[in-house]
């Protein structure tokens, strides 16, 4: 048997390939963003579908088609996808980390109030979510919100094209805040605050559901038979699943376009500071998140763009790992979420001299990115959630310093899993669920950790220090433009 599990991220759609032995193969293809104006971040939905259809054909170009049984998805959370009465897409989708919504955030946090958002929905407004998005278009472009007949998220859009069902799931959902969290339902009063009808949102599962199967046209296209559908997860609670943190207080890192730090949680408990998130799990259970808009991305940015090397092991073989760098960085190039909840703050570097190096400043993003985490970290411990490892994934796990790095900030054990594909293994693992609770089990059981990164207790005292000085930064310089 084979299952397809479908991470449709950012910069690009991966699929992979599960058989009864582990991954058989994966495929990745790219798509682009459009940055149009200052802080809007934009992609078509028609650019993932097509290289997800091609993906699929490409993944199983060499297998017997007809043993693949299911498919699910990890997806990029909160982005705004809507449809008219023809389900044709009315404009193009409004991503994550697009911060155009600071009015409509403010508003909803100010005047319908955080304490009133907590009750109805476990989170407070963040810029990236989806209510504030809809709330942009009803306000800038009537005309687009007079014809919506269907909102949706990334993933759920293919999950759309390919069984004719508007549904999602409740993790994805979470990220709305359209969702009443606790109970896994619409919240009605949300949908008043924000002008929509029930009517347009998607049917509601849960991640391992089958929502239904490839349609017939597709399927004989795709060369499948009956493909089982199941409704996936947003990017982070399917990547959660792929790295095994199922367990209550079980925490996983994400270092990828964006960097989460996701606690599993077997019970819904309301936080009125809530500078992290309050989400449903892709397990039946809830998670907490904390989550910074720029990760490896700060690192891709400084290295492709700035220094134009594409070549990441090199820049950083022979840096000393003594922990001392004058240079600091601050990673907000996309304004930042958790836990400053501010979209205008921008990136900055801070304490070069004329012995700084290349070097120093390439070394001081990992570091800036680090420190960011251990501040959203430090956030979840202060509700009472004892951190001591964590799983950690995405591409920034390639660079062996950068997990040493944030082993010594954090002052944690980090675990890094044999199987590093996150999102799209977790996708399959939901398929696999869809399919037998007991084989989704048994891959569960098998997942094995390849490498421990220990904090080296000399390095720790200096990031201590430093990231006491990293604290100060953010309070000095909000105010300056
Ligand atoms: C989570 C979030 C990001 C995106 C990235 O809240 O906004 O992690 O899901 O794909």
């Amino acid at each position: 048997m084979y299952y397809i599990g479908i991470d449709l991220g950012t910069s690009s759609v991966k699929l992979l390939l599960l058989g009864d032995e582990g991954i058989c193969n994966i495929v990745t293809r790219e798509y682009p963003v459009y940055y149009k104006k200052q802080g809007w971040s934009e992609q078509d939905p028609e650019d993932w579908w097509n290289e997800t259809i091609e993906g699929i054909k490409e993944l199983t170009k060499d297998i017997d088609k007809s043993q693949v049984k299911a498919l699910s998805f990890g997806g990029q959370m909160h982005g705004l996808v809507i449809l008219d009465e023809n389900d044709n897409v009315i404009r193009p989708a409004i991503l994550w980390n697009d911060t155009r919504t600071q009015k409509e955030t403010d508003y909803l946090n100010d005047v319908t109030g955080k304490k009133r958002l907590v009750d109805l929905t476990g989170n407070i407004a963040f810029a990236g979510f989806t209510a504030p998005k809809i709330m942009w278009v009803r306000d800038n472009e009537p005309e687009n919100f007079s014809r919506i007949s269907k909102i949706m998220l990334p993933k759920d859009y293919i999950a759309y094209r390919l069984t004719g069902n508007h549904c999602t799931d409740v993790s994805d959902a979470s990220g709305m805040l359209l969702l009443d969290v606790e109970h896994r339902c619409w919240s009605e009063e949300m949908l008043e605050i924000t002008g929509i009808k029930k009517g347009q949102l998607p049917k509601l599962y849960e991640s391992y559901d089958v929502v239904g199967s490839i349609k017939k046209d597709i399927a004989d296209d795709l060369g499948f038979g009956d493909v089982k559908v199941a409704a996936g997860a947003g990017d982070n609670a399917a990547s959660a699943i792929g790295t095994g943190t199922v367990k209550n207080g079980d925490c996983n890192i994400s270092l990828g376009t964006s960097g989460t730090v996701f606690v599993a949680s077997d019970r819904y408990k309301a936080d009125y500071e809530n500078a992290i998130h309050n989400f449903c799990h892709s397990n039946g259970k809830y998670h907490y998140m904390a989550c910074m808009l720029s990760a490896a991305s700060c690192n891709k940015w400084w290295l492709e763009n700035i220094i134009g090397t594409d070549d990441y092991e090199n820049e950083y073989k022979n840096y000393s790992r003594s922990g001392e760098n004058n240079v600091f960085f601050l990673p907000y190039l996309m304004g930042e979420r958790s836990p400053l909840n501010d979209s205008e703050i921008r990136g900055m570097f801070y304490g070069m001299s004329m012995s700084t190096t290349r070097q120093d400043m390439s070394v001081a993003i990992l570091e800036g990115v680090a420190f960011a985490l251990r501040q959203n970290i430090d956030i979840i411990k202060s509700m009472g959630i004892d951190i001591k490892k964590s799983r950690i994934c995405g591409g920034g796990t390639k660079n062996r310093l950068w997990l040493e790095i944030i082993a010594n900030v954090l002052n944690i054990e980090l675990e890094v899993p044999e199987n590093q594909e996150g999102a799209s293994y977790g996708a399959a693992l939901l398929a696999v669920r869809g399919c037998s609770e007991e084989e989704y089990n048994r891959f569960l059981s098998e997942m094995k950790i390849t490498a421990v990164i220990k904090p080296d207790i000399n390095i720790v005292k200096k990031y201590e220090e430093k990231y006491r000085q990293f604290l100060k930064f953010y309070p000095a310089i909000k105010n300056i433009l």
